[in-house]
C-alpha cells in the first residue's frame, strides 16, 4: 500500500472518495466483505463529522502489522474546533448537531482499537485499528 493513501475532506463529495479508497485498500489486506462493510461505515461517519464540524481534514490509510496479526488503521485528522468533553461525545445519543449522535461509539464498536485525542481550538485525531481475522 501507498504510504500516501489519504483522502482530503472538504465537501461532501470526499466522504465518498474516501469510502471507496478505505474498501479498496481493506480488500487488497485480505478483509471479508462483511468486515469491508464495518470499515467503510466506521469511514464514512470519520469523513462525516470531519465535513460536518471541523469543515476540513484528512482521512489517511496504513497497512500495519503486529506478530502475526495484519491490518488497517485508519486515521482522522482535522484542524476544527476540537472537543471539550471527550467521554461526553463517545457516549450513545450525544449529538450538538440534531443527530443521532451514533457515530463515534459506532466507530468505536466497529473497529478493534480506537483512540481519540482532541484539543479546543487546534483539532481533533482519531485513530482506528481493525486486524484481519
Ligand atoms: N471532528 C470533530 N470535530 C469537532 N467535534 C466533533 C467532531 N466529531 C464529532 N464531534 C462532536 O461529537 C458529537 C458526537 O459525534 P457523533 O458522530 O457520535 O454524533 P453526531 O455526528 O452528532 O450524530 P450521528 O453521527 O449519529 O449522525 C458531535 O455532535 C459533535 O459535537
Ligand atoms: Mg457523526
Amino acid at each position: 500500500m501507498d504510504s500516501k493513501s489519504c483522502v482530503r475532506i472538504m465537501k461532501e463529495w470526499d466522504i465518498v472518495a474516501a469510502r471507496q479508497m478505505g474498501r479498496e485498500i481493506a480488500k487488497n489486506l485480505g478483509f471479508g466483505t462483511v468486515d469491508q462493510a464495518r470499515i467503510t461505515t466506521a469511514i464514512s461517519e470519520l469523513a462525516r463529522n470531519i465535513y460536518l464540524y471541523a469543515e476540513e481534514g484528512r482521512i489517511y490509510f496504513e497497512a500495519v502489522e503486529s506478530l502475526e496479526l495484519k491490518g488497517i488503521r485508519v486515521t482522522a485528522e482535522d484542524t476544527g474546533p476540537g472537543i471539550k468533553d471527550l467521554s461526553l461525545v463517545m457516549e450513545d445519543g450525544y449529538s450538538t448537531s440534531g443527530g443521532l449522535g451514533a457515530g463515534l461509539p459506532g466507530v468505536r464498536r466497529l473497529m478493534d482499537e480506537f483512540d481519540i485525542e482532541s484539543e479546543v481550538g487546534k483539532g481533533t485525531k482519531i485513530v482506528t485499528v481493525k486486524w484481519v481475522r
